[in-house]
């Protein structure tokens, strides 16, 4: 099938459900101008997120991987009245546009851009003992597993989480592969495919982005 179909029926249903307006527009337009990698989920990617966090009445997510805040506005907006969303960058430029980009979208109060090295911020915030209702992961790939395990020890019955890139364009499929990002990825789905504290769906994803896909895990 002619991938130019994928893209044109991603711009067919962001159209009709409405899913772009001016802050996610400006937040992709940074993310180009700054030179950054061009690597945030799609809107419709972005609505599937919201969803999730929805579904798992969020209150506390955290997200590993900013960029240039365009999934953590769609998180952020999911939130409960209450609840607060803590999102992880390591490189402090691209923090700095994504504080940027949530302040425009006015949700600097639920929205905490911690800059740092993921394990390490992520241990920090086992001093507040409140569970993690969902986690995205879309940061280092050979970290993916480190990051599964915090969130299943920050977890309650239901906690979500979710990572992005899992098929990476079919190179998934490569066993023999020394590619440190399709590596990360294969060792995180062997362990869920073996992980018996979680339910796991990986949900492959056509769009405007690379072929790719992301695994949703829920913990039982
Ligand atoms: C890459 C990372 C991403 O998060 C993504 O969505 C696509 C590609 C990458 O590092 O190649
Ligand atoms: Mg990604």
């Amino acid at each position: 099938m002619d991938a130019a179909v994928f893209s044109q029926v991603d711009d067919y249903l962001v159209d009709l459900f409405s899913l772009q307006d001016d802050v996610l527009l400006r937040t992709e337009r940074s993310i180009v101008e700054h030179g950054m990698p061009e690597h945030s989920v799609s809107a419709n990617q972005g609505q599937f997120l919201f969803m999730l966090a929805r579904l798992c009445q969020a209150q506390r997510i955290v997200e590993i991987g900013t960029l240039g805040g365009y999934s953590t506005i769609w998180l952020g907006r999911a939130l409960r009245e209450q609840g607060r969303l803590t999102t992880i960058e390591i490189e402090p430029s691209f923090a700095a546009v994504a504080q940027e980009n949530i302040a425009n979208a006015a949700l600097l109060d639920k929205i905490n851009v911690k800059v740092g090295d993921a394990l390490t911020v992520l241990a920090e915030l086992e001093e507040d003992p409140t569970p993690v209702d969902l986690l995205f992961m879309d940061a280092d790939k050979p970290n993916y597993v480190a990051y599964f395990n915090w969130a299943l020890k920050m977890s309650r019955k239901g906690t979500i989480i979710v990572a992005d890139n899992v098929i990476r364009g079919g190179k998934v499929l490569d066993a023999s592969s020394k590619d440190e990002k399709v590596m990360g990825v294969r060792a995180y789905n062997k362990m869920l495919s073996e992980n018996t504290q979680v339910v796991t769906s990986v949900l492959p994803n056509v769009g405007k982005k690379e072929y790719d896909g992301m695994a949703i895990s829920v913990v039982k």
